[in-house]
């Protein structure tokens, strides 16, 4: 009863095949062999436009060069208080930016509202020497409270980016569980909707340390290249990353995975509600958010239970957080609620 983490599990049975298949013999290094060359195509045909595809070895890496690719020395990325960049990455966002400042911005379940972001876009009149310039947005895709952007709600945001003539960044590192289950393309949450530059990820989803840059704007990626090596993330061996990138969008493989994770969330969310623990945001991804008392989470530990005390604003004191992934088991789930029963 794993529920800490979707990065806890193995590698999916495909991807281990991949892998197991691209290590033999020689091929050049450094992004030259058949499966990096491989990768632009890949993803294009995914979504639906040109790209540049830039594998990196973490989602800290993604983000953290992606964003320093969009802003100047003396930029401003808005985000929400709670995305990953400004509460986990140990100050790599800003350290890769030379500088760059985060702003943090409030927002329901995980999600900015564009209201909120034109609002603090106000306090940074443009022009102001004395104020860092807002120059990127950046959205969580899933977000971190384990709820869903639709692609309205994405374009709307991008828009207001807009205004100011900012870049759009989306942190993917769950984008396969904003989509499994839905009707919205890859295209629509990004491209269309107005981002430039997505981190995708796949390691919390099946892979290991396959993480990629997407640019959606080609002209963007210029540059990006030394940028990446400069940061020690051009990995020499690029093909056991990129193989494992192709085998997790071939067959919608990472649609698949995702779907999986997603539906064994809403399983717990569903048997958590029927137990009086509804849960803090709407079940949209795969996290589930849930105020237990101390002695129930103890309780649950006992019975071998694992996952994580969650306190926050909006899930109180004594908030826990929930992780499935593609390895989660219906019985998993199951056990779980007994535990929640039985008190
Ligand atoms: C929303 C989000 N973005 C990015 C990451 C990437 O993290 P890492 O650098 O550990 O791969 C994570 C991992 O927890 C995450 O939850």
């Amino acid at each position: 009863m794993d529920f800490t983490s979707d990065n806890t599990g193995a590698l999916a049975p495909q991807i281990r095949d991949a892998l197991l298949s691209a290590d033999a013999g020689r091929v050049p290094s450094y992004g030259n062999d058949p499966w990096s060359q491989a990768l632009d195509r890949a993803f294009a045909e995914v979504f639906g436009a040109q790209v540049r595809v830039f594998p990196v070895a973490t989602g800290t890496a993604a983000n953290a060069l992606a964003l320093a690719h969009l802003i100047p020395p003396w930029g401003a990325v808005l985000c929400h208080e709670e995305a990953h960049i400004h509460t986990d990455e140990c100050g790599a966002p800003e350290f890769f930016s030379a500088g760059g400042k985060l702003v943090p911005i409030g927002g329901d379940h995980g999600r900015l509202d564009p209201s909120a972001v034109a609002a603090t876009l106000a306090e940074f009149p443009p022009g102001s020497v004395h104020q860092v310039q807002p120059a990127a947005l950046s959205l969580s895709q899933s977000t971190e409270a384990g709820t869903v952007y639709g692609p309205d709600a994405v374009a709307n945001l991008c828009a207001t980016a807009r205004t100011r003539g900012m870049r759009v960044h989306m942190d993917g590192a769950r984008f396969a569980n904003a989509l499994a289950g839905r009707a919205a393309a890859p295209a629509a949450l990004t491209w269309q909707a107005g981002v430039d530059v997505l981190a995708f990820g796949a390691t919390k989803n099946g892979a290991m340390m396959a993480e990629a840059v997407v640019f959606f704007d080609l002209a963007l990626a210029e540059g990006f290249a030394l940028r990446r090596k400069r940061a020690g993330q051009l990995l020499s061996k690029s093909r056991y990353v990129a193989a494992q990138l192709l085998a997790y969008l071939a067959d919608d493989l990472w649609l698949r995975l995702a779907a999986h994770a997603n539906v064994m969330a809403g399983r717990l969310g569903v048997g958590l509600k029927a137990e009086g623990y509804a849960s803090v945001h709407p079940v949209e991804a795969n996290e589930v958010f849930v105020r237990l008392p101390d002695a129930m989470a103890a309780a649950l530990r006992r019975g071998g239970a694992l996952f994580y005390d969650w306190p926050s604003r909006a899930c109180g004191p004594d908030g826990r957080r929930f992780v499935t992934s593609f390895a989660s088991r219906a019985e998993e789930v199951d056990e779980l609620l007994a535990l929640v029963r039985a008190g």
